[in-house]
């Protein structure tokens, strides 16, 4: 049998000008697996990211997630059906707490629930003692449950990356794309982030999307990688095909450290 896919990018291309960022791109992430999208700086996994999360349109190309279309939903649709991310650049809401921020993550899928239990108080308080329970319970997972009250824009960048993947934790997703959530954490941030990412996939049972320059983290718990260069794919496999892969290694040759 065939395993499931979660989500299938299917000839996606999209340029800036002239800049051709993402060219005929197309692989599929499979059910359950954590899956790693690398390559050079500038390769254009950031600009695929934002187009599975509706951030960006693709020029051309389809994104199938459960084998439907998704290219006309909005963001906020595409969370609610299951879709969370993190950000390279951090997105946090600086000036709400770390509770506060994720239990926006909780609002973003469960909005139309607010609003019908919006009609009894009693619900509402329910509902309310509900949503600061499920949060505690998440920054208690990702391990950041001491920093509760305090503004997110206090946080080291560390605490900062854990805090956006408990956002993201908080919506309940079936797939969740991380965009380099090593980038400034140290070897010791950088072990305790790759259990954290194994358990995701293995107790919550959440398929990943991983874009990492990390190298030991991505080879270390990845299912399956997708090389991007130049915005086109240049190999997919396990990696130890990757890293004896002669494509990828010129690849990464040109890239300065
Ligand atoms: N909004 C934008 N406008 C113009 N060029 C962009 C924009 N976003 C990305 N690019 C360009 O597209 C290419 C791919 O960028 P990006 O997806 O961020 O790469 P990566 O995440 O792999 O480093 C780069 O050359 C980048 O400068
Ligand atoms: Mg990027």
């Amino acid at each position: 049998m065939d395993s499931q896919i979660t989500i299938k990018i299917k000839n996606i291309s999209k340029s800036f000008g002239g800049l051709k960022a993402l060219e005929n791109v197309s692989f599929s992430v499979k059910t359950g697996q954590i899956h790693a999208l690398i390559g050079p700086n500038g390769a254009g996994k950031t600009t695929l990211m934002n187009i599975i999360s509706g951030l960006e349109t693709a020029d051309s190309g389809e994104i199938i997630f459960n084998d439907k279309p998704i290219n006309k939903l909005p963001p906020e649709k595409r969370t609610k059906i299951g879709i969370a991310r993190t950000f390279q650049n951090l997105e946090l809401f600086g000036e709400m707490t770390v509770l506060e921020n994720v239990m926006v993550g909780m609002y973003l899928k469960y909005e139309t629930g607010f609003i019908k239990s919006g009609l009894m108080l009693n619900s509402v308080r329910k509902v309310q003692k509900d949503i600061i329970t499920k949060s505690l319970n998440i920054l208690d997972y990702v391990g950041l449950n001491h920093r509760k009250n305090e503004y997110a824009k206090n946080l080291p960048v560390g605490e900062q990356r854990l805090l956006e993947i408990a956002r993201a934790i908080a919506a309940d997703p079936i797939l969740m794309l991380l965009d380099e959530p090593a980038a400034g954490l140290n070897i010791r941030e950088t072990k305790n982030l790759s259990i954290l990412i194994k358990n995701l996939k293995e107790e919550k049972q959440i398929t990943l999307l991983i874009v990492e320059h990390d190298m030991e983290l991505i080879m270390g718990i990845s299912d399956t990688i997708t090389v991007l260069n130049f915005g086109k794919v240049i190999a997919e496999g396990d990696p130890l095909s990757i890293q004896k892969n002669p494509d990828v290694i010129t690849a990464y040759l040109g890239e300065e450290d």
